[in-house]
């Protein structure tokens, strides 16, 4: 599949085959494609959980508005960010280390600017928790698409009914939900709505 052939076919699919499971193979190649997302000095500030279980389906259907493609499709993805993933703790730092021979002093500018960009005010926390989920997000749906299985992204969900179900940890907020599997072709999906191009969404200065 060409990459114009991806993004003319990735579509919001509400209705998922329940009988047409996602092989744990085929969701591993979306995920490790995705994660060649960029993301703020190559922090990667997120982490997923794969809800597949009955029990795990049924307590996300409750907390993100009942809707009906969490019970239907085999498996969905909460994407969180973390408000935190600019600190030490992450072990992304240690890589960078090693890549710099094992030197920490190479890099503690970029630890200092991180925390600086990020860590100062809540509102740089959560930009760029959620500027970089948005990201594998997206990078997670066409991934999907290129493999042949289809997905809806949602945001309409109780946040903090969700952190709290799910018991994300301090500074990890969900950021999107992203149900996969293949779609039900018996029910018809509605025709692409029109977007606003160029002419209209760009301003040249
Ligand atoms: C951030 C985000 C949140 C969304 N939340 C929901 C949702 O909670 N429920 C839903 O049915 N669709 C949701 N959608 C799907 C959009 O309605 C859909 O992507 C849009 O109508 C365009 O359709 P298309 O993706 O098929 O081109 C969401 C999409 C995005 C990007």
């Amino acid at each position: 599949m060409t990459l114009d052939q991806v993004y003319d076919s990735r579509r919001a699919v509400n209705f998922f085959d329940k009988e047409k499971p996602l092989a744990e193979a085929t969701l591993k190649n979306i995920v490790n494609m995705a994660v060649l997302a960029p993301s703020a000095f190559n922090l990667q500030p997120w982490e997923i959980i794969a809800v597949k279980s009955d029990e795990a389906k049924a307590k996300l259907h409750a907390a993100a508005n009942k809707q009906p493609k969490i019970l239907d499709a085999p498996v969905t993805l909460i994407i969180v960010g973390n408000r935190k993933g600019f600190e030490a703790s992450n072990p992304v730092w240690q890589d960078k280390i090693d890549a710099a021979g094992g030197d920490p002093s190479k890099v503690k500018g970029a630890m200092e600017a991180a925390a600086r960009l990020y860590g100062s005010t809540e509102e740089r926390s959560i930009k760029f928790a959620e500027s970089n989920s948005g990201l594998i997000a997206m990078s997670i749906l066409y991934a999907a698409k290129f493999y042949g299985v289809d997905s809806h992204p949602m945001s309409g969900m109780d946040f903090a009914a969700v952190k709290e179900a799910f018991e994300l940890g301090d500074g990890k907020e969900p950021v999107i939900l992203i149900s996969l599997g293949y779609r039900d072709e018996t029910k018809t999906l509605h025709g692409r709505a029109k977007r606003r191009g160029y002419d209209e969404v760009v301003t040249v200065l």
